[in-house]
C-alpha cells in the first residue's frame, strides 16, 4: 500500500518515516530537489543512529530506506490511497496542492494535510470531492510524539476519523479527534502556558527564572515557558498565538503580548538567534540560568498559570472541541505536560480552580479571567472530570 507525503521538510520527512516503518512503501514528493536530497540525507543519518543505539538492526532501518521514494514530481503520487501534505503553512498553497492532487490520484484516495493552523474546511472546499479531505495533525518530531490530531472537516465523510484512528494507531501513534477549530486542540490549550506566564512578568510578579523555576519544580513541566518560547523561535510562537487569536474572533484568552511582539521584532527569537528571553551568547545552549526561588512565590506563580491552562481545558471540553479522554492525552502526548489537565483539575479540586479564576477574575475584571462554564457548573453540583475514579 503506497502512501504518499508532500513537502519533505522537518514535518514531512518525519511522518514518511513513521509510514515506512510501519511497513508502508512511502513516495515523498517535493518541488525543491535540494529539499528532497536533504531529507534522504538526514533519514540516512537517523536510521544509522537508531542502528547504533541497537533500537533497529541494519537490515530493518536498509529496508525503511529503501520503502521511501524521492519524487519530483506530484505525478509520482498516482498509486497512493492516502496522501499527507505537509507543505509551506499557506491557504491559497494548500488549495491549489489539493487541487492538482486530486486530478492524480484514484477517486477514493484519502487527502490529509497536516496544518497546524489553517481552517480544514477550508482546504477541503477546493476539492471537486471534500469528503475525502481531513485534517492529520503531527507534532515535531513526528517519529517521536506519540499524538496525533484527527480533524474532520464539515465535509469530511464521516467514516474517515474511525479509519484513520485506527490506521494510526498502526503506526504506534496515539490518535485524537478534535473539532475544526483554530489550533485544534493541543495549540489552542497550550496558549495560556504561555501569555499568562509573561502577564506574571510583565506585572512583575516574578523574573523568567523564577516562573520557569516554578512551573517546572511545582508544575512538573520538563520546560520552563521562557525556555519553552527560546527554544521554539519567538517567530513561531507569535504567529501560533496571534493566529488563533484572530481566527478565535479576538478572543481575550488568545491575545498576543507586546513583550513577544518586541523580541520579533529585534529578531531575538530564542536559541536559534543566540538571544531571545534569555541570551545564549555567552552562556551554555543546553542549559538557561535558573536561581533558586521562595517556595511560597513559586507555589503562586505556578498555580495562577495552571489554573488557567485547567479551565482552557474544561473549555475545550465544553465546547466540544475533542472529548475529556481526548483532551488529557492530547496535552501529556503532545506537548509533555506532566498530567492530564482536567484530571489535574479533580485533584486540586473543581471549586478550587473556580475560586482561584473568580479570584483572578474579580481582581482585573478582564474576560480573559471568566471561569468556564463548565468549571462553575461542576463546582457548583460538586462533581468532577472523572468521577469514575477515586483521587
Ligand atoms: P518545512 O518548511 O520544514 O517544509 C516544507 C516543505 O514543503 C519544504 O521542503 C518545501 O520545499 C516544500 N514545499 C513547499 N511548497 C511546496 C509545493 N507547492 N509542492 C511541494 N512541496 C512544497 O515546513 P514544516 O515545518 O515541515 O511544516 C510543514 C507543515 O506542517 C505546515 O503546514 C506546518 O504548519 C505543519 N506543522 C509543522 C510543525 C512544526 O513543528 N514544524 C508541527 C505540526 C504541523
Amino acid at each position: 500500500m503506497y502512501i504518499g507525503i508532500i513537502g519533505s521538510g522537518a514535518m514531512g520527512s518525519g511522518i514518511a518515516q513513521v509510514a515506512a516503518t510501519a511497513g508502508h512503501e512511502v513516495i515523498l514528493f517535493d518541488n525543491r530537489q535540494e529539499a528532497l536530497e536533504q531529507a534522504r540525507e538526514n533519514l540516512r543519518k537517523i536510521l544509522d543512529k537508531l542502528v547504533e543505539k541497537g533500537r533497529l538492526s541494519s537490515e530493518e532501518a536498509a529496508s525503511i530506506l529503501g520503502r521511501h521514494t524521492f519524487a519530483s514530481e506530484m505525478q509520482a503520487l498516482e498509486p497512493c490511497v492516502l496522501v499527507i501534505e505537509a507543505i509551506v503553512e499557506d491557504l491559497d498553497v494548500k488549495k491549489s496542492v489539493f487541487r492538482q492532487l486530486e486530478s492524480i490520484v484514484a477517486r477514493d484516495a484519502i487527502l490529509a494535510t497536516n496544518t497546524s493552523s489553517l481552517s480544514i474546511a477550508s482546504i477541503a472546499a477546493s476539492c471537486d470531492h471534500p469528503e475525502r479531505v481531513i485534517g492529520l495533525h503531527f507534532f515535531n518530531p513526528a517519529p517521536v510524539m506519540k499524538l496525533v490530531e484527527i480533524i474532520p472537516a464539515l465535509q469530511t465523510d464521516p467514516a474517515l476519523p474511525g479509519k484513520l484512528q485506527q490506521w494510526m494507531t498502526e503506526w504506534g501513534k496515539y490518535p485524537v479527534v478534535a473539532k475544526d477549530t483554530p489550533g485544534f486542540i493541543v495549540n489552542r490549550i497550550a496558549r495560556s502556558f504561555y501569555s499568562e506566564s509573561i502577564r506574571l512578568l510583565e506585572e512583575g510578579l516574578g523574573t523568567m527564572e523564577e516562573i520557569d523555576t516554578a512551573l517546572k519544580e511545582v508544575g512538573g513541566f520538563r520546560m520552563g515557558p521562557f525556555e519553552l518560547m527560546d527554544f521554539i523561535g519567538h517567530d513561531v510562537n507569535y504567529a501560533v498565538t496571534e493566529s488563533v487569536w484572530t481566527a478565535c474572533y479576538f478572543e481575550p484568552r488568545y491575545q498576543p503580548s507586546f513583550t513577544q511582539r518586541r523580541l520579533v521584532d529585534a529578531g531575538w527569537l530564542g536559541r536559534k538567534s543566540g538571544r531571545g528571553f534569555y541570551d545564549y551568547r555567552h552562556t551554555s545552549t543546553s542549559e538557561s540560568p535558573i536561581k533558586p526561588v521562595d517556595s511560597e512565590k513559586q507555589r503562586r506563580l505556578a498555580e495562577r498559570v495552571i489554573v488557567m491552562l485547567i479551565n482552557e481545558a474544561a473549555d475545550a471540553l465544553y465546547y466540544q472541541i475533542a472529548s475529556r479522554d481526548d483532551i488529557d492525552q492530547a496535552m501529556t502526548l503532545g506537548v509533555n505536560y506532566p498530567k492530564g489537565l482536567l484530571r489535574w483539575a479533580d485533584e486540586w479540586g473543581i471549586a478550587t480552580c473556580e475560586s482561584r479564576m473568580n479570584r483572578l477574575f474579580n481582581n482585573y475584571h478582564d474576560p480573559r479571567y471568566r471561569c468556564s462554564p463548565l468549571l462553575r457548573s461542576l463546582a457548583q453540583n460538586g462533581e468532577r472530570f472523572y468521577p469514575e475514579e477515586n483521587i
